[in-house]
C-alpha cells in the first residue's frame, strides 16, 4: 500500500470505523487463534472457530474496540504467542456479565407474544453500544460538557462529534437535537445559554423547522415578540402547508398588536 492509498484507506476508516474494525482485527489475527479455546465460561463449549470469530468481531465492531481492549494481546502483533485465554482484564469480567445480560433479554423478549411478525429482532451489543465502549446517548454527552464547561463546551462538544461520527448510528447528530437539548436549558431559566446553542445551530444549519420554533419559543419566554414573530414567519415561509405554525404566528401577532 503506498501513502496516498494508506491515507484514503485512513479517510474511508474514520468513515465506516466499524467495517475498519472489523478488517484491522481479522488482519491481525493468526488463522489458528480460535480453533481452540480453553477457557469459555460463557459462550457453548462447542462454539465452531468460525461462530467464536463472528463473536469477536461482533465484539469489537458494537464496541468500537480492538481485541485488546479485553484480552491481554498487543496490538502491533509482535507477541509471538498471544494468549486470549487470560482473563485478567475487567472489560472481559463485563463483557462476560453482557453476554449472559444479553440472552436474558433474549429469552424474555422470546416470551413475548410477536407471531404476527415474520422475523424477529434479536438484541447484540450493537443493539446497545452502536460503536461505543459505553452506550451513552447524545443528551447525556452534552450534559456532561456542560457541566464542566458551560454552553460554549456544549457547542464545541457537538461540533466534535458531529465532525467525527456524522453518518454513523453512534449518536443522533440531527440539529433538532440541539434544538431539544437548548429548550431544556431554556427551561430551567437559562435563555441566554439557550438561545447562543439555537443561533450556533441556526447559522450551521440553516431552515431547520425544530431549530426555527425553538428561537421563537425561546423569544417568547423573553418576551421578545418581534424576534419570536420573524422566526414564526421564516416557519411559514417554509412550512406554507402547515396551519400549525400559521395559527402561532396569528397569536403572536395578536399578542403583539395587543
Ligand atoms: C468486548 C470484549 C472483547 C473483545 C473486544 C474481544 N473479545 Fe475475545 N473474548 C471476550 C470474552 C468475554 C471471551 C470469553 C467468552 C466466554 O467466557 O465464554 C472471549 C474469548 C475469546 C477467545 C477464546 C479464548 C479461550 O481460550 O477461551 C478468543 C480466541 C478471542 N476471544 C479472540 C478475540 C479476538 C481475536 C478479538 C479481536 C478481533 C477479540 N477476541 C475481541 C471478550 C472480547
Ligand atoms: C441493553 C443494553 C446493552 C447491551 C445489549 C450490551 N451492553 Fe455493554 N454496556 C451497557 C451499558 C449501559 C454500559 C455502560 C455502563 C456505564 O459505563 O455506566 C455497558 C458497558 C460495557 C462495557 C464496559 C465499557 C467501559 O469501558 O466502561 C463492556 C466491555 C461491554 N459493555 C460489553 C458488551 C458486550 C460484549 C455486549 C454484547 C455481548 C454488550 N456489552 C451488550 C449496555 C449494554
Amino acid at each position: 500500500m503506498n501513502i496516498s492509498d494508506s491515507m484514503s484507506f485512513r479517510h474511508w476508516c474514520l468513515t465506516t470505523l466499524a467495517l475498519c474494525v472489523f478488517i484491522l482485527a481479522s488482519q491481525h489475527v493468526r488463522a489458528d487463534t480460535f480453533d481452540d479455546p480453553k477457557n469459555l465460561k460463557v459462550l457453548p463449549s462447542d462454539i465452531t472457530p468460525d461462530e467464536l470469530r463472528r463473536t469477536m468481531v461482533g465484539f469489537s465492531a458494537a464496541l468500537n474496540a480492538r481485541c485488546s481492549y479485553c484480552h491481554m494481546v498487543d496490538d502491533a502483533l509482535s507477541m509471538p504467542d498471544p494468549d486470549y485465554s487470560a482473563d485478567d482484564k475487567w472489560t472481559m469480567q463485563v463483557a462476560r456479565e453482557m453476554l449472559q445480560m444479553v440472552d436474558v433479554i433474549n429469552g424474555r423478549v422470546s416470551n413475548l407474544d410477536f407471531s404476527p411478525r415474520q422475523q424477529k429482532v434479536e438484541v447484540q451489543c450493537m443493539t446497545c453500544h452502536r460503536g461505543q465502549n459505553r452506550p451513552i446517548l447524545i443528551l447525556q454527552v452534552l450534559n456532561e460538557a456542560r457541566e464542566n464547561g458551560g454552553i460554549d463546551a456544549v457547542i464545541a462538544k457537538y461540533s466534535e462529534l458531529r465532525e467525527r461520527y456524522y453518518g454513523n448510528h453512534t449518536f443522533d447528530l440531527r440539529p433538532s437535537t440541539l434544538a431539544g437539548f437548548a429548550r431544556k436549558v431554556a427551561s430551567e431559566g437559562d435563555t441566554d445559554g439557550s438561545i447562543k446553542i439555537l443561533d450556533f445551530a441556526n447559522e450551521n444549519f440553516p431552515d431547520q423547522e425544530r431549530v426555527l420554533f425553538a428561537l421563537a419559543r425561546v423569544h417568547q419566554q423573553r418576551n421578545e415578540n418581534d424576534q419570536a414573530i420573524a422566526f414564526l414567519r421564516e416557519l411559514v415561509r417554509l412550512l406554507p402547508d402547515s396551519s400549525f405554525y400559521a395559527e402561532q404566528l396569528g397569536l403572536a401577532e395578536k399578542a403583539h398588536a395587543e
